[in-house]
C-alpha cells in the first residue's frame, strides 16, 4: 500500500473490483432441453446489445456456446433471497475441479431457487417468471476474455418484459422510480438508493414552459435560487440583461429542471 502525493487515495489491491451492479438470472439451454438459471452480475448494455461477463467451466457458457440463446432475468433487491440459493451451485456435471467442495452440481435451478420458469416467446430458453424485468436475446458473439477465465457474451436483445408496476402506463418507458434492481457490491446485496439528479434529458426535468416561451422569443434566463419546494429563475432582457422578471417555480419538474441547470453550470 501506497499514498499519493495529495493524501487523499492510497493504492490498493482489491481481488474483485464488484463495484456495485445489478444482479441478473441468467437462464440458458441445457442439453436435455432444459434450463440451467445461473446468478452473475457481470454485464453492460447498449442499445438492444447485452454484453454478459460468464467464467469459464461453467454451465452456462458452455450452453450458449452449444445453443446461442438466452434469457436475461432481473430481479428486484427484496427478491435476493432466490439469487443466494444458487450460489452454491452449478449446473455442470462433474463439477469442475476449481469449484470442487464449494459447489454443488444442480440440474434443477429453478426449482433450487424457488423461480418460476415461464416459456419465452422468441427463443427456446425459459425466463423467471417473478423477475420483474425479463430480457429475451440471441448471442451474436462470445469472445474469449484474454485471460481465459471468462467469456464475454454479445447478445440481441429481441424481447423485453417488464411487470406492470414498472412498465410506463401507455409508454416503452421504464418508471425508474418503480424499478428496484438488486445490486451486488463487494459480496453484499443492496437496494439502490434515493433519486440524487437527472440528466438534461430526463423526461421529469422539462423546462417549465414560460421559460422556453422567453427562449424561443430570443431571451436569456438564469436559474438564481432552488430550494426544497420551489426554485427561482430570472428571465434576461437578450441585450442588455437585467432582469425582466422573476418566476418561482413550484412544480417538481421545474424544480428538476432547474437543479440540471445548476449542475450544468457548475
Ligand atoms: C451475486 C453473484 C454474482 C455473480 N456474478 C457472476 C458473473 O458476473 N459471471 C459469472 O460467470 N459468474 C458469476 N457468479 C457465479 C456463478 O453464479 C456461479 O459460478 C455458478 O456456479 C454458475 O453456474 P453454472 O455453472 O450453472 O453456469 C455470481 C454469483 C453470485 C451469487
Amino acid at each position: 500500500m501506497s499514498e499519493d502525493p495529495a493524501g487523499t487515495h492510497r493504492v490498493i489491491e482489491p481481488s474483485v473490483l464488484y463495484l456495485g451492479t445489478p444482479v441478473y438470472l441468467v437462464a440458458t439451454r441445457n442439453p436435455d432441453g432444459s434450463g440451467n438459471l445461473a446468478p452473475a452480475s457481470s454485464h453492460f448494455a447498449l442499445g438492444r446489445t447485452i454484453v454478459l461477463g460468464l467464467e469459464e467451466g461453467g454451465q452456462s457458457l458452455e450452453n450458449v456456446r452449444r445453443h446461442p440463446e438466452l434469457t436475461v432475468s432481473f430481479p428486484s433487491s427484496d427478491q435476493w433471497g432466490h439469487v443466494e440459493r444458487l450460489a452454491g451451485v452449478t449446473g455442470r456435471d462433474p463439477v469442475p475441479a476449481e469449484k470442487a467442495g464449494a459447489y454443488a452440481f444442480e440440474p434443477r435451478k429453478f426449482e433450487r431457487a424457488g423461480l418460476t420458469p415461464i416459456d419465452s416467446e422468441l427463443v427456446e430458453v425459459p425466463r423467471v417468471a417473478e423477475a420483474p424485468i425479463q430480457l429475451e436475446a440471441r448471442v451474436r458473439r462470445i469472445t474469449p476474455a484474454t485471460n481465459g477465465e471468462f467469456g464475454m457474451v454479445e447478445a440481441e436483445v429481441v424481447r423485453v418484459h417488464a411487470a406492470l408496476g414498472i412498465a410506463g402506463e401507455g409508454t416503452n418507458h421504464l418508471d425508474p422510480e418503480a424499478w428496484h434492481p438488486l445490486i451486488y457490491a463487494y459480496r453484499h446485496f443492496y437496494d439502490r438508493g434515493a433519486e440524487v439528479g437527472w440528466t438534461r434529458k430526463s423526461p421529469l426535468a422539462t423546462p417549465p414552459a414560460a421559460v422556453e416561451r422567453w427562449e424561443t422569443a430570443g431571451g436569456a434566463w438564469e436559474v438564481t435560487y432552488l430550494g426544497e419546494a420551489s426554485a427561482s429563475v430570472d428571465l434576461l432582457r437578450c441585450d442588455g440583461g437585467e432582469v425582466v422578471e422573476t418566476l418561482t417555480l413550484d412544480d417538481p419538474r421545474d424544480l428538476r429542471w432547474a437543479a440540471v441547470q445548476l449542475a450544468i453550470s457548475g
